[in-house]
């Protein structure tokens, strides 16, 4: 996720800006800039890469003079890592610099309509919009020239804002995106969280959706949209500089959690306009949609659940056959590619080796791409044909979770999408989808809400040996990952099965005691899943169930029960697969384990 750091006051900015965005490298980032105001003029400096680049080409900050500025760590959602696109983006004549974290969903008609009006675009980011709107507006009075910028855009922000013409002034705004605003002896900052500031100082001020700061050396103001000036409370930041990295949470992983209902809407949102779906970004036609007659899903790791998971909702949704591979598998099995078919592969970093291979393997059998994947500009993305990309932000945690949920948000999307193109899916059921579709990150969050819940259950597994996932269908999907998870972060060993399957084998590992998480969210499914309940619990195994509010008859069957709001079936996964994160969280906590970076386990693996 972006960065945002600004200060003015008595002292050179450009060392602190440096310092501040530093803090502020664990959000995830893939170019830096920064502008400071001096001699009645905005300088700038940019740079690809890491902030060691800034820092060593402004020479920490000395060669760009001033003592009011702002700097940017951008993590790319809209135009690939590179100087030009990185921040802060200015108006044409250089007067007007703005750095910005968030999205603007509406940049697209806002852009065309500048570009009509003459403006020049040199980026290919959403923000440079907000450079020139601002320029368009200006009438000598940035609060009024603000309002009128916001007022025009939609999505969210996390704006820092110079004009040369009022020197020493910073002005800033949020909506969505985080931002606080930094008072002290020596001058006063905006940020968008507490490390960038903290030694410097702990009073800080923290804004609402849009109100209007305008900052310099010796005042913070506060405006709302009618520029009518408001108090603020000040509040004195008590977290240590460490806990402040995490928003306070304990772990990466946890905090990344939290975050998955705005990741779900920030990869859904700003592609549903008037209740109905936009993916022109795929530019993919109706034509090629109506034919295609085959899908393959490759992936590695959790983005293979993902998967598995679409082969239940696309050929629900779309009618569409479609065949999942792991990637490692696909490259070597010298697949059978038919004519009409595309290849979707999912990752979250966009650079797994695996995947990449097997998207290359079928590019050069004149497959179609589309790739789900989480990082802008990543080698994934670059070499397909279609990119659908999830908008989780960085992802920090080895153990995947909000992008894992923002990829099923983009598998709704697509299956949706194509149901519509291929009249498989009827206008009533797509309103009645979308509709849902628009009420998980709440459903989410309400999960979320009952951690504790889970984190007590968790704690009786801590010293578990072996720990089954049973389900059916989609289910049997979620399944996997909810294994995926537990092994993966807390080192105890586990097995996800297709619970028709445990006859046939496994249930002779079933002993007194075992756990057996079932999931069953599936009606059609729901009484077979009793009988898999019953099977495993004669042989001694303690079941815990994941299933839908309503179905509390099941409190007979099972010694353990985690409901989740009802949904529409083909949603359920991203629903009960909270419940599951929060319980291999949990175990990994109480067993010591060192949850966001796991023994032998790497973020991306970009190696075979
Ligand atoms: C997820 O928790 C794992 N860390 C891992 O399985 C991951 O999903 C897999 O390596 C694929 O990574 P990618 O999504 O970046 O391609």
């Amino acid at each position: 996720m972006c960065g945002i750091v600004g200060y003015t006051g008595s002292m050179e900015a450009a060392p602190i800006l440096l310092d501040g965005l530093s803090k502020l490298e664990y959000r995830g980032y893939d170019s830096a800039g920064m502008a400071v105001f001096d001699h009645n003029k905005l300088h700038s400096a940019k740079a690809k890469g890491r902030l060691k680049v800034l820092y060593d080409r402004t020479d920490g900050g000395k060669t760009l003079k001033g003592q009011s500025g702002i700097g940017h760590t951008r993590w790319a959602t809209h135009g690939i890592p590179s100087e030009v696109n990185s921040h802060p983006h200015f108006n044409s004549s250089g007067t007007i610099a703005v750095v910005h974290n968030g999205i603007i969903e509406n940049y697209i008609q806002i852009k065309n309509k500048l570009i009509d009006k003459g403006y020049q675009f040199i980026s290919e980011t959403d923000t440079e919009v907000i450079s020139h709107l601002l320029d368009y507006y200006y009438d000598g009075n940035p609060l009024s020239t603000i309002a009128k910028v916001v007022n025009r855009i939609e999505g969210s922000y996390a704006l820092g804002i110079l004009f040369s013409q009022h020197p020493g002034d910073i002005y800033a705004i949020r909506k969505d995106s985080p931002l606080i605003i930094g008072v002290s002896e020596t001058g006063n900052f905006i940020a968008s969280d507490v490390p960038a500031i903290l030694k410097y100082t702990r009073n800080v001020y923290y804004t609402d959706n849009k109100e209007i700061v305008h900052l310099n050396g010796n005042q913070a103001k506060f405006y709302n949209l009618d520029l009518k000036e408001i108090q603020k409370d000040l509040s004195v930041v008590e977290w240590d500089i460490f806990a402040a990295e995490k928003y306070g949470y304990e772990h990466f992983m946890l905090k990344e959690m939290y975050e998955q209902p705005k990741a779900f809407k920030d990869t859904i949102l700003p592609r549903i306009k008037s209740n109905e779906i936009h993916l022109e970004e795929l530019s993919l036609s109706d034509e090629v949609i109506k034919k295609l007659r085959k899908l393959y899903f490759v992936a590695c790791g959790s983005a293979s659940h993902i998967c598995h998971t679409a082969k239940y909702v696309m050929e629900g949704m779309a009618r569409i056959p479609v065949e999942v591979d792991l990637a490692s598998e696909f490259r070597y099995r010298n697949p059978i590619l038919e004519p009409d078919s595309m290849l979707v592969v999912i990752s979250q970093s966009g650079e797994t080796a695996d995947t990449l291979a097997a998207l290359r393997l079928a590019k050069e059998n004149g497959i179609k791409i589309l790739s789900i994947v989480n990082v802008v500009g990543s080698s994934i993305a670059r070499e397909s044909d279609s990119v659908l990309y999830t908008w989780a932000g960085p992802e920090i945690a080895v153990a995947t979770t909000k992008a894992y949920t923002a990829q099923l948000a983009a598998v709704y999307l697509l299956s949706m999408h194509f149901g519509k193109i291929r009249d498989t899916l009827s206008t009533t059921d797509l309103n009645d989808l979308l509709t849902e579709l628009q009420t998980i990150p709440d459903k989410i969050q309400s999960i979320l809400d009952r951690k504790e819940q889970m984190q007590h259950f968790a704690n009786r597994y801590i010293g578990a040996k072996d720990i089954f996932f049973i389900g059916r269908g989609i289910d049997y999907a979620a399944s996997m990952e909810g294994s995926l998870k537990l092994k993966e972060i807390s080192y105890i060993h586990s097995e996800a099965y297709a619970a028709g399957e445990l006859k046939h084998g496994t249930i002779s590992l079933i002993e007194e005691g075992t756990l057996v998480a079932a999931t069953l969210t599936q009606e059609a499914l729901y009484k077979k899943m009793l009988g898999n309940i019953e099977e495993v619990r004669a042989r001694g195994a303690f079941v815990l169930a994941l299933t839908n509010k309503g179905n509390e008859e099941i409190e007979k069957n099972a010694d353990y029960i985690f409901y989740i709001p009802k949904t529409y079936e083909y949603f359920t996964s991203c629903l009960v697969n909270i419940p599951m994160q929060l319980f291999g969280y949990y175990v990994a906590v109480g067993k010591g384990c060192d949850v966001d970076k796991p023994r032998n386990l790497a973020k991306s693996v970009t190696v075979e």
